[in-house]
């Protein structure tokens, strides 16, 4: 399962970036303004500057003419961009046309497996059930996951299942678990993943008897 970053921070990116664990990111509207706005053309392309893999930017025209000439328009930023589409009538006509022509696309703002299974047809590169959003009103996010990918097996399907809205550790483990090629998450997740409190203890003692066998060292050879 890849990693990719949730953020569209410039500065998250480039820090995690250097961990060297990443492997694309995924922005959207809420992100960019969260990471303070700006172009969004040049938010994006910067990321891609950073970041040699996927990095997913959204669309937002509403009819299928306006999302093909934008999702064409966003694509041709960087060849690593990836434009994020919402499932729904339009995004699915969109998506199909889009993916004839060689356009990637990361079908969003999918809550169930039956919108999976239509992403999948519509020739999504990516499919993003948001785990975390589905969770917060009660329903089990990871069974869309789990059962997204066991379909898309099933029937030998090559589209990518992309865990999203991810919100802790458990999160990745429970996408990893059920299959999903991909995982997006917030920085703040990622270094979730990366601590542990024993890691923390285990260093402080192998630091400080480090410290005790030079000193025993230092002291017999005074001797
Ligand atoms: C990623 O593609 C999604 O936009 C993101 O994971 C949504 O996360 P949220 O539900 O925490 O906003």
């Amino acid at each position: 399962m890849r990693l990719f970053l949730d953020t569209a921070s410039v500065d998250e990116i480039r820090e995690a970036a250097k961990l060297g664990v990443i492997s694309g990111v995924t922005t959207n509207p809420t992100l960019w303004a969260k990471a303070g706005g700006g172009d969004y053309r040049d938010v994006v392309v910067e990321i891609c500057g950073i970041v040699d893999g996927p990095i997913s930017a959204e669309c937002l025209s509403r009819d299928v003419e306006g999302l093909v000439e934008e999702a064409k328009r966003v694509a041709g930023w960087h060849p690593n961009v990836v434009v994020k589409i919402p499932i729904d009538e339009a995004g699915l006509e969109a998506t199909s046309r889009l993916s004839k022509e060689g356009v990637k696309v990361n079908m969003t703002l999918v809550f169930s497996a039956n919108q999976a299974l239509l992403a999948a047809h519509a020739g999504a590169t990516f499919i993003s059930p948001f785990v975390g959003r589905l969770d917060d009103v009660g329903h089990d996010g990871m069974a869309v996951v789990a059962d997204s990918v066991q379909i898309l097996e099933r029937y030998h399907l090559p589209n990518q299942v992309l865990a999203a809205s991810l919100r802790h550790p458990l999160h990745v483990i429970g996408a990893a678990k059920a299959g999903a090629h991909i995982a997006t998450m917030p920085y703040s997740v990622l270094k979730g993943m990366l601590r542990h409190p024993l890691t923390d203890v285990g260093i402080e003692r192998f630091l400080a008897d480090a410290e005790k066998a030079a000193k025993a060292a230092r002291s017999a050879g005074k001797r």
